[in-house]
C-alpha cells in the first residue's frame, strides 16, 4: 500500500466543512489517510459526535484557532491542513499559518471556496483578507508548504431560489419575480455543496501525493452548473410550472452603491452579474473529477427537482 498521511479539517462542523469531514472518511480516502483529525472547539457537540461515529479514522480533536498552543498541538504530525472556517480574525489566521510552517505541514488548503481574486477587477476590502492570507502562507511556506486555493463561484443550494437567502439575492418566489444585477441572461458558477467537498478532498489527495503533486496549481477553479438568471427561471418554468418575471438592476448603479457600503450579498450578486464568476472554459473541472469518471456535477435543474418534490417551490 502507498504511504498514508494524516489530515487535519479545521471548520469540520460546518455545512461544507461536514461534507468534506465524511467524504474523507469514506472510501477510497481510506487509502490515502490513515488519520482525519476533526478540529472544533467543542468536542461534545453533536455535530462533533456524529462526525466521530462515520469511521473510526475520525479522530475528534480539540482547537481553538485563537490559541496557539491548541493549534500547534492539533497540527503536530499533521500532512495536510483543511481550512473550513467561517469568518475569524487577521491575527488568528497569522498563527494559523505560524503553526503551519513550525509544524511543517506539507499541504494547506485555505478557506476560500468562492470567488478567484484573480478575476475581481475592482477594489473588494472584505476579499482582501482571505488573499492576503494565501500569499503570507506562500511567503513563509518556502515551497516547503504547498498552498492550494479552492474556488467555486457561489455555492449551488445556498444561492438560488429555495435557498434562506434568495429573496436578498433576488429570487422572490411569493412575487413570482427574479431579479439580477446586470442583465439577466449573463452566466455565473453555481456548484452544488456535495461536490465542493469532493473536489477539495481530490485535491488534498493530488497536492500529498508526490507523483500527483505536480499537477496541482496553486489557484484552482471548479465549475459546476454555469446559468443566468434566466437560466434559472427556464428551469423552475419547466420543473413547477411556475411562469417567472424577470428583472434587472443598472450594473452601475449596483457598484456604486456597493464600493460605498461593501458587503456580502451586495457582492454575492454584483460579482456573477459583471460576468466575473464564469469558470466554464477555465477550470480544473478535468484534474478534480476527469471525464465526470468520479461523479456527476450537480445541476440546477437537480436543484430545482429537488425542492419541487420537497414541496418547497
Ligand atoms: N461561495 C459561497 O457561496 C460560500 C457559501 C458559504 C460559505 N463559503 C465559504 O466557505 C467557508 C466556510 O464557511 P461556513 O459558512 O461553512 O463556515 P461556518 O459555518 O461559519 O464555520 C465553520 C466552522 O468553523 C468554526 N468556527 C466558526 N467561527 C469560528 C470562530 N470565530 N473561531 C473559531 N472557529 C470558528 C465552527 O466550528 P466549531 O464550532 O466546531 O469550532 C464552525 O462550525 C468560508 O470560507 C466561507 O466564506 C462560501
Amino acid at each position: 500500500m502507498a504511504e498514508r498521511y494524516t489530515i487535519a479539517i479545521a471548520g469540520a462542523t460546518g455545512d461544507l466543512g461536514t461534507l468534506v469531514t465524511r467524504t474523507h472518511l469514506q472510501h477510497p480516502y481510506d487509502q490515502i489517510f490513515s488519520h482525519v483529525r476533526i478540529l472544533t472547539r467543542d468536542v461534545s457537540s453533536p455535530k462533533a459526535q456524529a462526525l466521530k461515529k462515520e469511521g473510526e479514522r475520525g479522530i475528534i480533536t480539540q482547537f481553538d484557532p485563537s490559541d496557539e498552543a491548541s493549534v500547534d498541538q492539533a497540527l503536530n504530525g499533521v500532512d495536510v491542513f483543511i481550512n473550513i472556517l467561517g469568518n475569524i480574525d487577521d491575527k488568528t489566521k497569522d498563527n494559523l499559518i505560524r503553526s503551519l510552517v513550525k509544524n511543517k505541514v506539507k499541504v494547506y488548503i485555505p478557506s476560500e471556496y468562492g470567488v478567484d481574486h484573480a478575476k475581481i477587477n475592482f477594489e473588494a476590502p472584505m476579499l482582501k483578507s482571505k488573499l492576503h492570507h494565501q500569499e503570507i502562507a506562500r511567503e513563509l511556506g518556502r515551497g516547503e508548504l504547498k498552498v492550494v486555493a479552492v474556488y467555486v463561484g457561489l455555492f449551488l443550494e445556498d444561492s438560488i431560489v429555495g435557498a434562506q437567502y434568495a429573496p436578498l439575492l433576488g429570487f422572490d418566489q411569493e412575487h413570482v419575480t427574479y431579479t439580477s444585477v446586470g442583465p439577466p441572461t449573463v452566466r455565473a458558477n453555481y456548484v452544488g455543496i456535495q461536490d465542493i467537498a469532493r473536489s477539495v478532498a481530490r485535491v488534498a489527495q493530488l497536492a500529498i501525493d508526490p507523483k500527483t503533486s505536480s499537477t496541482v496549481p496553486d489557484h484552482v477553479r471548479i465549475s459546476g452548473a454555469v446559468v443566468s438568471y434566466a437560466d434559472i427561471a427556464a428551469v423552475v418554468e419547466k420543473v413547477a410550472g411556475t411562469k417567472i418575471k424577470l428583472e434587472s438592476i443598472e450594473l452601475a448603479e449596483w457598484k456604486e452603491k456597493m464600493i460605498a457600503s461593501p458587503g456580502l450579498i451586495a457582492y454575492m450578486r454584483y460579482i456573477p452579474g459583471a460576468g466575473l464568476m464564469n469558470y466554464e472554459n477555465d477550470n480544473h473541472n478535468e484534474l478534480v473529477n476527469p471525464g465526470e469518471s468520479l461523479w456527476k456535477w450537480k445541476s440546477v435543474e437537480d436543484q430545482i427537482k429537488n425542492l419541487h418534490e420537497q414541496g418547497r417551490l
